[in-house]
């Protein structure tokens, strides 16, 4: 057997071309005679627009136009027009549609000039002048007012129903917790602002660079909205720089960007800045609660996990926070719920795994904090209460290896020599602590189609819609590719991010690799079934008598696998067929019979070391082991940067990342990446991730499940499990901030 791409550590396929600055970004891509839009932010976060003079940003030389509530053009009207493939349920958010203000940076205009600065300038010279109505972004004040989503948002479970009785159970508990948990909001901050340069092509065609996770999402988006037909409509988006679902809908710069090239019949970039991201979708506000009652024995008798999470005005954002509660243990009465309250505030936005770190935070600090009250240790606890199925839906797992994840990681952190006594472990000033968390996420699949076409040079070259936001996808389908048909991976190349190739959702929600990988493979396997046909139709072919699965394909031939030395080579199975190449494009789609049976999860078990300095009120996370069972690895190298990239992020989340509103203007106000923190190096120290072995014939035909996001769940609540275990300080309130610590 010749050794597969599949499972070993390729480096990037794109990596070259990222760091040597030859990778293209929406913002960067250009057109003779382009023009620049500046967006206008409403200074106001309700109300409505009572005079708008763009009089002085006319004046100034390079203007071409100013763009508002006004004077812009007519679009669709209905704001279902406006509804995107991953919209949650309500009335999408219309730029410059009236006088009406609805959050705090809602774009008032867009000034084009004949270059950026320009743009920028003239911008500062339009004078909004604004009739205020009393606004109120404060959750707190408008939880009263919490409602259960009338409609569900499509792909996301609601909280199951409530299963037993958990207030009768609580009571019943010889031990129990309850405590409230909240974590700050949180910006996405990815290097690659929102952007979109529209090349106009002449003729009411346009070629659009937009930052998203979906090129076929912003076309779809744009035909709908501006009633352009679909063949004039181009999104060509091959890379992308982070997003963690902020490009997952269409932004508003690309409404501006398309509505402004159609008007003045040419091309314009419109990017944001850094401080406007700071107006888009966030991880959500939440008040949760949780409460959990236990035998003396550590088995779990009630489990409730509640929550009132923040909403715009205009959509109902719904995502799976509780969910987890309810499915990660054993556990006869339980009850979760979920409401939402609507604030002044832009629409959430999914940010990576959405909902599972916010939740997952909430109940394993929960179930550590039993642990310390039983006095047992904290895997014993969920290994006391280890659920086989997922006792929320009543169904099987596709696959479940956490067991093995708590046994692997615990032993490779060194767990067991752990002293359960807080603040027992010390060296120096700094007082030492170690922490776990479960993690879980959704695997899922999502159908997919793919092309693959081999030309007579042996190249092969594999082509999907789907996005690489920087997770690897490049990487992953050029090894799928290459193995289908035993080529060196320099021999295949993996185009992406482009509207007119084949069908495929956003890149989102880690299935991905699962969708797209599955895809990739259905339509290379059926180029290699075409060019094996005819090599065995070949004249006196040696593989005459030979069916596909005794031959091998490996270094351009069609091989016997019992004589190697009796082979076809590519070129000439091509040139038997008269063709110049071999193409096919396949749909691979999920078994609706599994969908119907299983419920199909990544999981994890995320050991902390932190060490705090309480003089400083200082936390360093100095060691993590995070092992997670996400059924086969295609790539041991870019998926370890996944689960890195995912675990620095949950050290964001318990030590770093919060967006500070101020409720009297209604908006957050440490819009920068100065006030702003996102963990850097010097935060980040040993990160160790363990894949752990499991077997998966049912989430995908490739025994792929994603991991994506998964690397990011349980890492804030295992750093607070670990804060407390140093310092005896529960705290349940992210970021974990000095003041908090002191
Ligand atoms: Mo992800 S939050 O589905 O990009």
């Amino acid at each position: 057997m010749h050794e597969t791409h599949f499972g070993s550590p390729r480096s990037r396929v794109d990596g070259p071309l990222k760091v040597t600055g030859a990778a293209p970004y929406a913002g960067e891509f250009t057109a003779p005679d382009l023009a620049h839009g500046y967006v206008v932010s409403s200074a106001i976060a309700k109300g409505r627009i009572t005079r708008i003079d763009t009089k002085d940003a006319l004046a100034v030389p390079g203007v071409v136009q100013v763009f508002t509530h006004e004077n812009r053009p007519r679009t669709a009207f209905r704001s279902n027009a406006y509804q995107d493939e991953v919209a949650p349920p309500g009335k999408p958010f219309r730029a410059l549609y009236d006088e009406t203000i609805v959050y705090s940076g809602q774009p008032v205009a867009l000034v084009v000039a004949e270059d950026f600065e320009i743009a920028r300038y003239a911008a500062s010279l339009v004078r909004v002048t604004y009739e205020a109505e009393a606004h109120e972004t404060d959750l707190e004040k408008v939880q009263a007012k919490a409602y259960v989503p009338p409609v569900k948002r499509q792909g996301i479970s609601p909280p199951p129903k409530p299963r037993g009785d958990s207030e009768a159970a609580f009571g019943a508990s010889p031990v129990t917790v309850e405590a409230g948990y909240r974590i700050a909001v949180e910006h996405h901050n990815p290097m690659e602002p929102h952007a979109t340069t529209v090349v106009w092509e002449g003729d009411e065609r346009i070629t659009v660079h937009d930052k998203i996770q979906g090129a076929q999402n912003s076309q779809s988006y744009i035909t709908a909205v501006f009633g352009l037909p679909q063949k004039d409509v181009r999104v060509v988006s091959p890379f992308i720089g982070g997003a963690f679902g902020s490009g997952l809908r269409p932004q508003y710069q690309l409404f501006l960007a398309v509505m402004a090239a159609l008007e003045l019949k040419r091309s314009v970039r419109v990017v944001l800045t850094r401080d406007q991201m700071f107006t888009m979708g966030y991880r959500p506000d939440g008040l949760q609660n949780v409460a959990l009652g236990a035998n003396q024995d550590a088995t779990l008798q009630s489990i409730r996990h509640d929550l009132i999470a923040n909403t715009s005005t205009f959509e109902d954002y719904q995502e799976a926070t509780v969910n987890w509660s309810a499915m990660l243990y054993h556990c006869d009465n339980v009850t979760t719920t979920h409401k939402l309250a609507k604030t002044d505030l832009y629409t959430p936005a999914d940010m990576r795994a959405p909902g599972a770190p916010t939740g997952l935070f909430a109940m394993e600090s929960a179930m550590d904090e039993l642990a310390h009250k039983l006095g047992v240790d904290p895997v014993t606890l969920r290994l006391r209460n280890y659920a086989d199925i997922d006792e929320s839906t009543n169904k099987y797992h596709t696959s479940k290896e956490l067991r093995a994840a708590y046994q692997l990681g615990a032993e490779r952190f060194g767990w067991s020599k752990r002293n359960p006594k807080p603040r027992s472990m010390k060296e120096g000033r700094e007082l030492i602590g170690w922490g776990m968390a479960s993690g879980a996420w959704e695997a899922q699949m999502a159908q997919t189609s793919a092309r693959a076409t081999l030309t007579a040079d042996g190249r092969l070259e594999v082509a999907c819609a789907t996005a690489d936001v920087g997770t690897g996808t490049y990487t992953i389908l050029t090894q799928i590719a290459a193995d289908a048909l035993g080529l060196p991976m320099e021999k295949v190349t993996t185009k992406l991010g482009d509207s007119s190739l084949p069908k495929s959702p956003v890149e989102g929600g880690s299935w991905t690799a699962a969708s797209a990988g599955s895809a990739v493979e259905l339509a290379c396997h059926k180029v290699r079934e075409t060019l094996f046909k005819s090599a065995r139709g070949l004249d006196h072919s040696p593989l005459a008598n030979a069916d596909i699965e005794r031959v091998t394909f490996h270094g351009e031939r069609i091989a016997l696998v019992s004589d190697s030395s009796r082979f076809v080579t590519l070129a000439d199975a091509l040139k038997a067929a008269g063709v110049e190449k071999i193409e096919a494009e396949e749909t691979a789609s999920p078994s609706k019979l599994t969908q119907m049976r299983y419920n199909s999860f990544t999981h994890s078990a995320v050991f902390v070391e932190v060490r705090v300095d309480e003089e400083l009120g200082q936390v360093r996370v100095t060691r993590i082991v995070d092992a997670v069972a996400a059924g086969r690895i295609i790539n041991p190298k870019t998926a370890r940067s996944q689960i890195m990239g995912g675990v620095v992020f949950g050290i964001g989340m318990a030590l770093h990342e919060e967006s500070m509103p101020d409720h009297n203007l209604g908006r957050f106000m440490n819009h920068n990446l100065a006030e702003y923190h996102v963990p850097v190096n010097a935060d980040v120290h040993d990160i160790e991730v363990i894949f752990v072995e499991e077997h998966d014939t049912l989430t995908s035909p490739l025994g792929v499940k994603g991991l994506g996001e998964i690397g990011i769940v349980g890492t804030a609540a295992a750093i607070a499990n670990a804060v407390f275990h140093a310092t005896g300080k529960r705290i349940r309130e992210l970021p974990i901030t000095i003041d908090k610590v002191i």
